[in-house]
């Protein structure tokens, strides 16, 4: 069993995008710059959009913050998304999700400039991403493409087994996963919570991505020898032996399951650290109009 180490790989990511930007400085280019909104104050969000910010500084990247109380207008929200699509300075922006409950998330997703959505959430995005024209993708599916990419996990002619269907990650790696060319050539099977034979489906697949969001879902009865088992779970559950309280359990039984796997992501420390990488990435090809 093998270690896909997400941590190392996203540092190595981030390395090769500062070394970018530092050449694009010098030539006398322009700074990418990456805008967040952030609604309200709930932890997750914070600790997601501080982690984002970080990560634009150790890249080089400009970034700025724009806050709102939970009490803003949908109308307010939707007056600032313009504002940064029409502002030139800006390359790439995200509106940090969940959203208070009086505004709707698909109105706002649908309001970024899908030329400025580098979280790849806008309807553009994720169509294109599908017929296989250039978009940006959502930062988990591509930080999975490019952990299979760096660590040259073989996916032509392989049954990829996708549990979880969600717009963010299940359907999109299921369809990243099926496309012509490297990764991708594979045949794919998403499962669900109606799914029948689950146990069966799934110890019949060469490679796993558990995308369910259930703490240890995945039992080694459920795995084939020797398959690739990426884990995308990240529930917090409390414990005694971590000093917040807190620890991070993935989708897979860890410990029944890697001794059964060729290749296994960790959690924490493989999908995870992807996600920022990848973000960082489409902001980079925002700056550059790589895409668009
Ligand atoms: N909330 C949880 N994950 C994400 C993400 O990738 N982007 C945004 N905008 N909000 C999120």
């Amino acid at each position: 069993m093998q270690i896909i180490d997400g941590k190392a790989t996203s540092q190595k990511v981030k390395d090769e995008i500062a070394a970018e930007v530092a050449q694009i400085k010098e030539k006398g280019g322009k700074t990418p710059h990456l805008a967040a909104i952030l609604v309200g104050h709930d932890g997750g969000s914070e600790t997601y959009v501080a982690a984002k910010i970080k990560a634009c500084e150790f890249v080089g990247f400009k970034s700025s913050l724009v806050r709102f109380e939970d009490t803003v207008t949908e109308e307010e929200l939707l007056a600032k998304v313009e504002e940064l699509n029409n502002d030139a300075d800006v390359d790439g922006f995200i509106v940090q999700l969940p959203l208070p409950k009086h505004i709707s998330e698909e109105k706002v997703t649908d309001a970024v400039d899908y030329r400025k959505d580098v979280d790849g959430f806008h309807p553009q995005n994720v169509g294109r991403m599908s017929i296989g024209s250039p978009a940006f993708i959502s930062a988990t599916p591509q930080g999975i493409m490019e952990l299979i990419k760096r660590y040259e996990i073989e996916t032509s002619g392989k049954h990829v087994v996708v549990i979880g269907r969600s717009n963010i990650v299940g359907r999109p790696m299921s369809v990243l996963l099926s496309q012509k060319g490297y990764p991708g050539d594979a045949t794919v099977t998403v499962c669900h919570s109606r799914t029948a034979n689950l146990n069966e489906v799934c110890l019949s697949a060469d490679i796993i991505i558990a995308a369910i969001g259930a703490p240890e879902f995945v039992k080694a009865e459920m795995v084939k020898e020797g398959a690739v088992v990426i884990d995308v779970g990240t529930t917090r559950v409390k414990s005694d032996k971590t000093k917040s309280g807190w620890k991070l359990k993935g989708d897979v039984a860890y410990d029944e399951v890697a001794p059964k796997c060729s290749w296994i992501t960790p959690v924490p420390g493989g999908v995870g650290p992807m996600t920022i990488a990848s973000l960082l990435q489409n902001t980079l090809k925002a700056a550059k109009n790589e895409v668009y």
